[in-house]
């Protein structure tokens, strides 16, 4: 035997998680993992897409808990209950088999299939570590070794180069989910970054969509995942941020990129009134952020609709969201804040510029009930 089994055994109330997630999601799984199971604990396993999480919790509480959460990053949950040392060597098979046996819970005439997932290199195929070890457990434990699912038992071994995680459960106490999120995408899909799907997300949800040759200004804009997927909506897009486009973005032939501050742009007269959407993600504290769009309000054009992101400084976020939309009221009316899918530590605030005095131009396009507010009838009861 080349293995050696290390006799780690996790069980009772402390359940220990094999979590797989989309390679570069991780981050945000855990988040959703903390939200989900409180005091999450965490192992890093160097491979990506991959998490070991512990919760001092009973196995099927904590899978039904992650199942009842909503998440978007989590792609399959898998207790495991002992860990094996392994080596490229086929023999590695009897020590995953021993580790199997010790969880305890195959009894003789019980059913099982043997299911592998392999993560580095190795002699062996995964399929050939699953019938080596379903063998061997089958003479260990008495238990009959099946190929079809459907058995009493789901034996799991997650293998991480030199270790292999190893779980014995029922299949009732495994989740596996299409994760929401994914970081693949078709040739020429791929989106610059995160906050392209915040704004896509946004303007669906609320259901905004500028007019024909409609006009929008982003504040901070760099590197330009929003202007670009305005870019693609609008007649003409106005960039604001001191950083540096990407040079894809840049080049757009109806985007302008102003390398300032969008402060700088308060009281600039030409530009008053000119704007159908106004959008900002600027980094900035939630009361500053909504300082620049009321500086900026102006530029809108009266009853306009504006997006701005919240971005949660601190953990008082429900403070950041009461003084963002208070300074916000000013300005702006038919304030609404929605956490959308791809907000991380943010929440995603949508408004309407006041029409003041006289009115303006009603610049909403219909949206999707035909109601001519730019927001759907379900978001403005919100
Ligand atoms: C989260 S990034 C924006 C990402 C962008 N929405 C995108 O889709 O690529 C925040 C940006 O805000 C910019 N920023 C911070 N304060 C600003 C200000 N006062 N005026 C303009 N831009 C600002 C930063 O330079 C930074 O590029």
């Amino acid at each position: 035997m080349t293995g050696r089994d290390e006799g780690t055994c996790w069980g009772g109330d402390t359940t220990t998680l094999a979590v797989t997630t989309p390679a570069g999601l991780e981050g945000e799984a855990r988040q959703e993992l903390r939200r989900a199971l409180r005091g999450a604990r965490f192992r890093s396993l160097f491979f990506k897409g991959n998490l070991l999480v512990s919760a001092d919790l009973p196995e099927a509480e904590a899978v039904a808990s992650i199942a009842e959460a909503q998440t978007h990053c989590v792609a399959s949950v898998t207790p495991v209950q002992r860990r094996a040392a392994i080596s490229s060597h086929p023999d590695s098979a009897s020590a995953v088999a021993e580790a199997a046996a010790g969880i305890g819970r195959i009894s003789p005439g019980e059913t099982f299939i043997v299911r592998c997932r392999r993560r580095g290199k190795h002699d062996w195929s995964s399929r050939e570590l699953e019938s080596a070890v379903a063998a061997r457990l089958a003479a260990m434990t008495g238990g009959i070794g099946e190929y079809e699912a459907a058995t009493d038992w789901q034996v799991t071994i997650q293998v991480y180069q030199d270790i292999a995680y190893v779980g014995v459960n029922r299949p009732a106490c495994l989740l596996t989910r299409t994760p929401l999120k994914q970081r693949k995408y078709r040739p020429g899909e791929r989106p610059l970054n995160r906050a392209q799907w915040k704004l896509r997300e946004a303007l669906a949800t609320f259901g905004i969509e500028l007019p024909p040759g409609g006009r929008a200004l982003d504040l901070g804009s760099a590197p330009g995942g929003w202007a670009a997927v305005l870019a693609a909506v609008a007649e003409e897009v106005v960039a604001v941020d001191p950083a540096a486009l990407d040079p894809e973005v840049a080049k757009l032939p109806n985007l302008r990129h102003l390398r300032c501050r969008a402060e700088a742009l308060a009281g600039c007269r030409e530009m008053r009134g000119q704007f159908d959407l106004m959008t900002s993600d600027v980094n900035r504290e939630p009361a500053e952020s909504a300082g620049i769009m009321c500086a900026l309000a102006p530029l809108l054009k009266p009853g306009a609709p504006a997006i701005m992101t919240v971005k949660y400084t601190t953990r008082h976020r429900q403070q950041h969201e009461r003084e963002a939309r208070e300074v916000l009221s000013a300005e702006y009316e038919e304030i609404r804040l929605r956490r959308l899918p791809h907000n991380a530590r943010e929440t995603t605030a949508v408004m309407r510029r006041k029409r003041g005095e006289g009115g303006g131009a009603e610049v909403l396009a219909q949206d999707r009930r035909g109601e001519g507010s730019g927001m759907s009838e379900g978001e403005r009861r919100k």
